[in-house]
């Protein structure tokens, strides 16, 4: 018993430095002794009279004080009341908080006054005075947010194959603002999806079981970019992947990044940060190319001007030629091409790189953090919107669901999203549509430098 109560003793005054700011405590701490409830007995329901002073305030003995969002129970409640062994209780309130009369919100564990208005994650919310008898409630807007703790703890929970987080960059974030510009590829037209896939021909026993560009040629392979709050996917899987083919044809002769900007920024009727076509990328860059990253850096936003026109050669944009090529033009690329099946697409990165992927993004894809992503049903069918990616390898792993198939992708959200900027998703089951559009390119390295390689 002795122990007990100097356990106590030390718990309530540790409790009594953090609270005491918020109301006046007494001096003396004589009435901290109890006994409180073996003393007055313990009350059905809410009594208010059921109560014994403790600490400057008033402690209870009823059912009452047991509730979820305020706990004022005499310290003895538990162990004389219902013969539980809980020796921690919490501080007793100043006062009760009458149920009709109140001139306060309770949200979320905090209290807020009439009227102030809060921010809870991307929802604004105030605390409203319904009327004489009502209490005053928290009335919030009714947005979709970005990173919702029930799909962050659903998938956690499920066990899907893959984990979710949150990022501090998507929350408080509206999802609709997420469609709109962390993605911005918009969905194919019928007649490019028409398109007919190359025929190839090897032996698709022959692949192996798993394959990554940055391990076969790690030089060349460019870098996980951010798009910011830009829905420019669309120009900066098509730049990524013209950059690693060109190192790759060149054989690290013409190893370069190039710029993403110069597509969102100088196509006419491009769409910038509100979404573009892949097929009116890759157009332009097979007709007037495009110049490197370095000439014109990203910026991310639709008001950057076209700084190096549309076409002509590197120098006249005020762009400097590599160091070991004789190239003097803009880097251009040859006809697109599509691939129409899973083999098909290992057999195109295995021979010349990354290729360019198009998927649908639902609501669970923001909160990924590693794993081998499959859309859960925690997403709203009806919410959701395209973004171009690379695939960059594959791959097989053993997991609580047997043996997964994966493709490993590169995301443009940055190397703090997912698995160091990529993410990892089933492959063979067009998971997200991932294999339906599915487009790589020739890039057109210097022919002097071919004949050199
Ligand atoms: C106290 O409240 C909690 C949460 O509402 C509940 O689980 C528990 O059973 C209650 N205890 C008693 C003794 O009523
Ligand atoms: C998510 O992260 C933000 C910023 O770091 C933080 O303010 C917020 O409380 C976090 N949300 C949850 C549910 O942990
Ligand atoms: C994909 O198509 C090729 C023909 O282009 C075929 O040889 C191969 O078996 C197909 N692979 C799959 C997984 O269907
Ligand atoms: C880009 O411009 C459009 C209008 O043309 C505007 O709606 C959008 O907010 C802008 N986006 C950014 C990221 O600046
Ligand atoms: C993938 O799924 C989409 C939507 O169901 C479908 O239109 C497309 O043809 C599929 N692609 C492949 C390669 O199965």
């Amino acid at each position: 018993m002795e122990t007990w109560h100097c356990a106590f003793l030390l718990i309530i005054i540790s409790l009594l430095v953090s609270i005491s700011s918020s109301f006046r405590v007494n001096d003396d701490f004589n009435d901290l002794q109890g006994p409180y409830c073996e003393r007055i007995g313990c009350c059905q329901n809410r009594k208010d009279t059921c109560s014994q002073p403790v600490m400057g305030t008033l402690c209870y003995c009823d059912d009452f004080c047991n509730r979820t969002e305020v706990h004022d129970c005499c310290p003895d409640y538990w162990s004389y009341c219902w013969g539980l062994e809980i020796t921690t209780p919490l501080p007793p309130s100043t006062t009760r908080h009458p149920p009709a009369e109140t001139k306060s919100c309770l949200f979320k564990n905090t209290v807020y006054g009439i009227q102030q208005v809060i921010k809870d994650n991307c929802r604004t919310c105030k605390c409203v005075n319904n009327g004489f008898q009502i209490p005053p409630e928290m009335l919030c807007d009714t947005h979709v947010c970005l990173i919702e703790n029930e799909i962050v703890d659903g998938v956690n929970a499920q066990g899907h194959g893959w984990i979710a987080t949150n990022y501090s960059k998507f929350w408080g974030e509206t999802l609709e603002r997420g469609l709109q510009y962390r993605l911005g590829t918009l969905q194919p037209q019928k007649d490019v999806m028409r398109m007919n896939p190359v025929k190839r021909y090897y032996d698709p026993e022959s692949l192996p079981l798993s394959f990554d560009s940055n391990t076969r040629w790690p030089r060349y392979i460019v870098g996980i970019q951010d798009q910011q709050w830009c829905g420019s996917s669309w120009a900066i899987s098509t730049a990524a992947v013209a950059s690693d083919r060109y190192g790759i044809i060149s054989k690290g002769l013409e190893e370069v990044q190039l710029s993403a900007q110069n597509l969102l920024s100088c196509l006419p009727r491009g769409g910038g940060c509100n979404g573009g076509r892949l097929d009116r990328a890759w157009t332009f860059v097979k007709k007037y190319g495009i110049v490197d990253e370095q000439c014109f850096p990203y910026t991310g936003n639709n008001f950057t001007t076209c700084s190096v026109r549309r076409s002509g050669p590197l120098r006249a944009a005020g762009c400097t030629p590599p160091k070991y090529s004789e190239r003097t033009e803009r880097y251009k690329v040859g006809p697109v091409y599509r691939l129409g099946n899973e083999t098909d697409i290992m057999y195109e990165i295995l021979k010349s790189g990354p290729v360019q992927a198009t998927i649908k993004v639902y609501h669970d894809f923001f909160s990924y953090r590693g794993g081998i992503y499959r859309r859960t049903d925690l997403s709203s069918p009806h919410l959701q919107g395209y973004h171009s990616v690379r695939i960059v390898g594959w791959g097989q792993e053993m997991t609580s669901r047997g043996l997964q198939k994966y493709w490993k992708v590169a995301n443009s959200w940055g190397t703090d999203w997912g698995e160091d900027g990529y993410f990892r998703i089933l492959r063979g089951t067009n998971e997200s549509e991932i294999e339906s559009f599915v487009l790589a390119v020739w890039s057109e390295v210097d022919r002097r430098i071919l004949i050199k390689s």
